[in-house]
């Protein structure tokens, strides 16, 4: 490998350095080891002459082991020597260079080895116990507000002439992943097509994937039990773990990468910004990350004089930077302003990525959307991925559920409002006179009308609704179609409501919660909210509640996948309400409605099914879908007169009466309080 260079080459090189750059110039009267070596181990110094080409390296068989261990201590032996002299300050930099320099190769010389061995089929292990990194289970977007700041050294420590000088950058405001990419994830992007989709790729790396045929990352090789993919590492060949963080890329298949999961590549400001901001939790300590950064001199960088000029200012061109370190790096070698470099196309090295991506505008300002973006990103992050129902009900989310009403399969809302029309005289008889009428999420308060109608003893009404809009435009409906009846509207959560002190007028308090939203509750939620309401309501209350019964299943499953196919963009719709409101990229065309009966909880459920693998962004953080994967958005439970009666009993309310429609798909119930 024309980029490799045997163990041996790397000790005698490193001496070499120190024999070169400080003995020779510095150590008076220092006789060098072999006059043969500076050809043999100058590594790119053409001030200090000509050298054995790098791609042939691998052909000096001699001088043997012992012959370099003898020049090593040669040469360790005088420099002992030179830094025992007395004020000697002058070397103090050529020295740590020369250590820095050696701690360079310590890791080159495991790549080096890692490559040579996976050449060999015996597949030689280094070390048996060469460690495991955990890496990096969905990582979290950190969000940076970027401006005018500084990077590159400044701490007057040790670093090389490519870190200088420090100077000022711009930075708009960027999210950076705290966490590295895992082979999990690229085994996604592999199962996506990863490396076959020339979208994803810049058109050199392109070219480089159709060249070489690769189809992943470098040492990876199919098991032969076809059971998944082995590695080539350190410790010899491992299946690969899919929570390590992927290594063995090149610059290419880390832009492709982030090409596919909706991100970029941080530019090496951005990285040293967020790392020097405590962002990252993995950076030196597993791979090095590449940066969309072209590795070029820094604004006032000048090359030093003298051989030593040639260690980084000449390879400023056409290479990238990877920023952060690896489980090779020599402990205590990299610091955040360290500038890695490699060519775009180079893989043998440990480097990997993470992700970036510019902040996204719905988080610039005020946080109005937290509450939200939590309740989204903590459904996804759930191993049955999850979002609640309440969030279909944006403007176009209502539009959209009040066409499924008309829809000839949803029934529910017609046979509740035939029904409610039939029996609301009788259900009226449950309530007292002078009684007020509170209705948990009233929205345009339709089958409210059926119930004043015939209640014409109600005195006040209570609505409330979180659209402050509808609650608005249907109080002022009812207060003039009902000139005797006060209205009193309140905006906000009825879940949330119901838990909260209320001062209601004097008189006794019915419940209305019609359409069988209560179905939309799980069974112990259901249980908390008609606990909650009957404390509110209080002792002699009545609540009157609408619940969906069990039925066909083919009736039920029409009813919840339309063949116009409008309950479909009623669920899509709340991933395009999440696009907007939290800067995700949810792709409608990956995502298929569907609705399945769920016999244990006797339900049906919605979920949007993801058809590829993929990777989402959400509120700055990213979330991995596996072709089949769902987000469960909705459960529509449906009960027996029995079933329901026993989840009233178990929330304090005893059933008083109810009333079934003609054909039994619905129920009225009219509880009361338990002992009243
Ligand atoms: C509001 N809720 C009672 C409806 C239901 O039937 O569960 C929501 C709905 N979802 C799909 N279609 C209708």
């Amino acid at each position: 490998m024309p980029d490799a260079s045997p163990v041996n080459w790397h000790l005698a090189h490193t001496s070499w350095f120190f024999e070169t750059f400080l003995l020779v110039p510095y150590f008076r009267g220092y006789q060098v080891f072999d006059a043969g070596y500076a050809f043999l181990f100058n590594s790119y110094y053409d001030a200090v002459g000509d050298r054995q080409p790098r791609d042939r390296r691998g052909v000096l068989t001699r001088p043997s082991s012992d012959a370099i261990a003898a020049y090593r201590s040669h040469v360790d032996r005088h420099m002992e020597w030179l830094l025992s002299e007395a004020g000697r300050s002058d070397i103090e930099e050529l020295v740590l260079l020369g250590l820095a320099h050696e701690e360079q190769h310590q890791e080159l010389l495991l790549m080096d080895l890692l490559h040579l061995f996976a050449q060999s089929p015996l597949k030689p292990v280094y070390r048996a116990d060469w460690p495991v990194q955990s890496a990096s289970i969905d990582g979290v977007f950190r969000r940076h507000s970027g401006g005018l700041l500084e990077v590159g050294t400044n701490d007057g420590g040790f670093a090389f002439d490519n870190e200088k000088p420090r100077h000022k950058v711009w930075i708009e405001p960027f999210e950076i992943s705290d966490k590295l990419v895992s082979n999990g994830q690229w085994m996604d992007f592999m199962t996506d097509g990863g490396y076959s989709r020339a979208d994803l790729w810049l058109s050199e790396g392109w070219a480089v994937v159709q060249a070489k045929s690769w189809q992943a990352p470098e040492y990876w090789e199919k098991a032969k039990d076809g059971s998944g993919w082995n590695s080539m590492t350190l410790g010899g060949m491992r299946p690969v773990n899919r929570d390590e963080p992927v290594r063995h890329i090149s610059y290419y298949e880390a832009a492709a990468f982030a090409t596919w999961a909706g991100a970029r590549l941080p530019t090496e400001a951005e990285w040293e910004v967020a790392c020097v901001a405590g962002h990252l939790s993995v950076t030196e300590t597993a791979v090095w990350q590449w940066t969309q950064s072209a590795y070029s001199a820094y604004p006032g960088f000048r090359i030093p004089a003298g051989a030593i000029g040639e260690y980084n200012g000449k390879f400023m061109v056409g290479q990238m930077v990877l920023r952060g370190g690896a489980q090779i790096s020599a402990p205590g070698h990299v610091r955040p302003t360290y500038r890695n470099f490699y060519y775009p196309s180079q893989r043998w090295m440990f480097a990997g990525l993470r992700l970036a991506r510019d902040a996204s505008p719905v988080f610039n300002g005020e946080r109005e959307n937290e509450e939200f973006a939590q309740s989204i990103t903590s459904g996804l992050s759930a191993k049955q991925k999850t979002t609640s129902p309440m969030y279909f009900y944006d403007e176009t989310g209502s539009e959209l559920f009040e066409a499924i009403c008309q829809t000839p399969e949803y029934y529910v809302t017609r046979v509740e409002k035939r029904l409610l029309e039939r029996v609301a005289s009788d259900v009226a008889a449950f309530v007292k006179p002078n009684s007020i009428l509170v209705e948990f999420g009233s929205g345009a308060s339709e089958k409210t009308r059926l119930l004043l109608d015939a209640a014409k003893h109600v005195h006040t009404y209570v609505p409330i609704d979180i659209s402050n809009a509808a609650l608005a435009a249907a109080a002022a409906r009812i207060a003039s179609e009902y000139p005797s009846l006060r209205v009193m509207p309140v905006e906000g959560d009825f879940i949330t409501m119901v838990d909260t002190p209320f001062d209601f007028p004097k008189g006794p308090r019915v419940g209305f919660f019609p359409g069988s939203t209560i179905g939309n509750f799980s069974r112990d939620d259901a249980i908390s909210f008609m606990s909650a309401a009957r404390t509110m309501l209080g002792r002699g209350s009545r609540f009157i509640i609408g619940v969906d019964m069990v039925k066909p299943l083919d009736t039920l499953l029409a009813a919840y996948d339309d063949s116009a196919g409008v309950t479909a963009s009623f669920n899509k719709n709340l991933l395009t309400r999440i696009n907007r409101e939290l800067g995700g990229n949810f792709d409608l065309d990956s995502f298929e409605h569907t609705a399945v009966w769920n016999d244990e909880f006797s339900r049906i459920e919605m979920h949007l099914v993801s058809t590829r693998n993929q990777t989402v962004n959400v509120a700055s953080r990213s979330f991995v879908f596996r072709e089949g994967e769902s987000i469960h958005t909705e459960s529509s439970h449906k009960y027996s007169v029995d079933s329901f009666s026993a989840l009233a009993i178990r929330s304090g309310w005893a059933v008083e009466k109810h009333w079934l429609s003609d054909a039994g798909e619905f129920a009225i119930f009219c509880l009361k309080v338990d002992g009243a």
